[in-house]
């Protein structure tokens, strides 16, 4: 058996604008790089060599509390060398703490020789989100591990379900502002309205149904949160500016990635994904925010193994 791995933990969307904590999606850039390796001593060391001064302490850091809760349902383990290089910004709306838990216990998982199955490293990463959010979530981590769209039914007992999707560009901007998962969560009214939540059901079953038939139309009339993007947005200079700007250059829809500050736009092909760029970019030179914008498509795979 190999005493090291190296994986690529992909970035994620949550929520995909009317599904929150049901549904998400991976993408295929950016990614955290993340090496296990089996050390001769006991215990878990984490390091990290990027720059933003995560907490080391296992139980403190979002990948260890993950790694802690799958050892202790395997038992006997070696002792363990994490080494993460953060290449997802904390607090981006991108899926950064999903990508440490997930790729902390999918690394452990093939280099301790499979003991658990995907839904099982689900139960575990969701250990690592609570820690980041105070919540368990797993509408980040199931895209990040099994890639793709992915439906959360329930939580209590695990029930995920793979989403078929047409070809999708995504293109996201994260202006430099910090949101903070439990924050943007504390905001949230506690009650839904009977009339709104009638109108979210229908986007959520046309979205997952625009998905799956491949109907972009579809995809594009269900992109809409008449819930919880109407509080969250408040909090994401521009918001209003580049959904319109962004749907006139020929986007089908988007919204806001995860709880923010991140905005992701879907679109058919990379012509037009290149044009919603040019438009987030103009928009944020415009306010005189520092923003970082990517040109993606839908990774269908989740984790991808670096092979030497
Ligand atoms: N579904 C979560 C939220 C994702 O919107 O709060 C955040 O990581």
């Amino acid at each position: 058996m190999s005493q090291s791995i190296r994986i690529k933990s992909p970035a994620t969307i949550a929520n995909l604008v009317c599904g929150f904590d049901i549904l998400g999606l991976a993408l295929e850039e950016p990614y955290d790089l993340m090496t296990l390796e089996k050390t001769d001593g006991t215990g878990l060391e984490i390091i990290h060599t990027d720059e933003y001064k995560l907490p080391l302490k296992p139980e403190d850091n979002v990948a260890g509390a993950a790694l802690l809760a799958f050892l202790d349902e395997y038992g006997q383990a070696p002792g363990l060398k994490l080494t993460i290089d953060k290449r997802i910004k904390p607090g981006s709306g991108l899926g950064s703490s999903a990508a440490s838990a997930a790729g902390a216990v999918f690394a452990a998982n093939e280099l301790l020789g499979r003991p658990f199955n995907n839904n099982d490293l689900i139960r575990f990463a969701m250990f690592g989100e609570k820690v980041a959010s105070g919540v368990k979530h797993a509408d980040n981590i199931t895209p990040c591990l099994i890639g793709g769209v992915t439906l959360i039914r329930a939580i209590h007992p695990l029930d995920v379900v793979s989403l078929d999707a047409p070809e999708l560009f995504i293109t996201v901007v994260h202006p430099q502002i910090e949101v903070r998962t439990s924050d943007a969560r504390q905001i949230l009214r506690k009650e839904v309205p009977l009339q709104l939540a009638i109108k979210q059901w229908g986007n959520i079953a046309g979205l997952v149904a625009g998905l799956m038939k491949g109907d972009y139309e579809l995809i594009g009339r269900s992109l809409e949160d008449v819930i919880i993007e109407p509080v969250r947005s408040i909090l994401i200079p521009g918001f209003d500016d580049v959904k319109k700007q962004c749907k006139e250059a020929g986007a089908l829809g988007g919204g806001i990635s995860g709880s923010g500050p991140s905005i992701f736009m879907l679109s058919k092909d990379l012509k037009t994904a290149e044009a919603v760029e040019a438009e987030m970019k103009n928009i944020y030179a415009r306010i005189g925010i520092e923003h970082k914008t990517y040109v993606t498509k839908l990774n269908a795979k989740g984790m991808t193994i670096i092979e030497d």
